[in-house]
């Protein structure tokens, strides 16, 4: 019999602080990672860009027995999800970050109330978190940062230069002016930085890992073997120093050109 796989993707090591939550409530699964570290960011590029890179993955998981895909990105879902989903709603069942979560991300809230959102410049522009917000509560006050460089402390590792710790401070100092009292991780990568954040500002961090892993695992029926397979587009040795802190991967990463 043939093994099949969830598809998860995201630009680079991000979209692993949700594959570690998908794997912990349901270990029994196959995956197939794509970190597309050949495009990141995807959050400065434009919404025709981001559509085009994860239309290729989307054709790579196709062929290679995945059924369920997991946009474990939320500029992805952001721009180019809608697009994404006329095209192969009849080949794959596709979840979205943003829409998936929205409602848990404001669990509690009342009118009135202000949350932060921290994301990426494509995330930010499209206004997604918003329109997601407002339909269950329009009266949610939504703060949005772009966070445009911190996707790169992720990936380069640049955790304790002073730069990023400078930049970091700089956008939560935006966040405690606003007197919001939760602070969505609208970026996969961000949860990297989370010990970062905290000892910045006290305030509740909001990671969508956890609420969309429950989701996922509602919706998906298969019986796999808990396999993992790794791959990115560029650099595969780089993007295992980066994934550490989600994943230990002990087996090579494979590339892949899309
Ligand atoms: N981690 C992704 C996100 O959640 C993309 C980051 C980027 O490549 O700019 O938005």
């Amino acid at each position: 019999m043939i093994n099949e796989y969830i598809g998860v993707l995201d630009s680079g090591v991000g979209g692993l602080s949700i594959l570690s939550e998908l794997y912990k409530v349901m270990p029994d699964k196959n995956y197939i990672y794509v970190g597309d570290t050949k495009n990141i960011p995807y959050g400065t590029k434009t919404p025709f860009e981001v559509y085009s890179y994860t239309k290729d993955i989307l054709n790579y998981f196709l062929k290679n027995n995945v059924k369920n895909v997991v946009i474990a990105c939320n500029t992805t879902s952001a721009v180019a999800y809608d697009e994404l989903k006329k095209e192969f709603e009849n080949k794959l069942k596709i979840f979205p970050l943003i829409q998936s979560i929205a409602s848990y991300a404001v669990e509690g809230l009342k009118d009135n109330d202000t949350i932060a959102l921290l994301a990426t410049r494509a995330t930010v522009n499209s206004k997604k978190y918003e329109q997601e917000i407002n339909k269950i509560n329009s009266k949610i006050n939504v703060v949005s940062l772009d966070c445009t460089g911190f996707v790169e402390i992720v990936e380069n590792r640049l955790y304790s230069n002073p730069k990023s710790i400078e930049l970091i401070k700089s956008k939560l100092e935006i966040v405690k002016k606003s007197g919001a009292r939760r602070v969505i991780l609208g970026c996969t990568h961000y949860p990297y930085l989370i010990e970062i954040f905290k000892k910045i500002l006290d305030v509740e961090y909001f990671n969508p890992a956890i609420s969309l892993a429950q989701k996922v695992k509602n919706e998906i029926n298969f019986k796999g073997s808990g396999e993992i397979k790794f791959y990115s587009t560029i650099n595969p040795d780089e993007f295992k120093k980066s994934a550490k802190m989600f994943f230990d991967i002990q087996d090579e990463v494979g590339l892949i050109n899309l």
